[in-house]
């Protein structure tokens, strides 16, 4: 699956990437009253514009991406001086209040994002196959503290077999977060010309980790 991501990337096949801020983030993301300072971790960031609206409204961002094709991208975009590090196995680039890590999201630890308090998943989840997809939920859940809010965009569509990106049914996400998250559904969409169909989601992750 690593290997797919980093050859869509190589050979621009990112359909998936939208040219504009998510609709759907713009209507929801003030409702879910994060503070203007929280760190937002973006798991599986692709180049999303939705980080910058994410910086531009006054919050630090932390998206983890894969693909270095993404992340150089996503810098270009901007003239802003770009620092660049190297930590425990991710190259960090940080741009302004945008820090990009490239690597794997699943080898990213606690320790290193102590800072974030909150979480935006669009295409992340249904970015992954069914038996990773129980992993990631657990992931997320250990690295964001209790109380941490997020907004998750996620796809149904008529083949559960076939993705990314994947079909996710609201059993699926309920089963796969609910054991440590209180979760709402704010919205579902109509049918695009694909038959996909996006819902959004509020989480908050609970106490203690089940
Ligand atoms: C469907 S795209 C969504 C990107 C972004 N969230 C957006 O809305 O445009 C999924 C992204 O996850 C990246 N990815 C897949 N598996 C990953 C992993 N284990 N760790 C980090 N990034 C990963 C892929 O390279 C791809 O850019």
């Amino acid at each position: 699956m690593r290997e797919q991501w980093l050859k869509r990337w190589r050979e621009g096949r990112i359909g998936f990437h939208l040219a504009q801020t998510h609709p759907a983030l713009v209507r929801h993301w003030k409702a879910l009253e994060v503070p203007r300072r929280a760190k937002i971790l973006v798991p599986l960031c692709g180049k999303s514009l939705d980080m910058r609206w994410l910086s531009e409204l006054g919050h630090p961002v932390l998206g983890v991406e894969l693909a270095p094709e993404a992340i150089e991208q996503f810098l270009a975009q901007r003239s802003g001086e770009i620092s660049r590090y190297h930590q425990a196995g991710f190259d960090i680039a940080r741009q302004g209040s945008v820090e990009l890590w490239q690597g794997d999201f699943f080898h990213l630890h606690i320790r290193q994002v102590d800072e974030v308090e909150a979480f935006y998943d669009r295409a992340s989840l249904i970015a992954l196959p069914p038996a990773t997809r129980q992993r990631y939920a657990l992931h997320l859940a250990q690295l964001v503290p209790p109380r941490a809010k997020g907004l998750l965009i996620s796809l149904q569509h008529c083949d559960d077999d076939a993705g990314p990106p994947y079909s996710v049914s609201q059993e699926e996400i309920d089963e796969l977060f609910m054991p440590n998250f209180r979760l709402a559904k704010l919205e579902e969409g109509a049918p695009d010309e694909r038959g996909f169909v996006e819902s959004v989601w509020a989480l908050e992750r609970r106490g203690p980790l089940t």
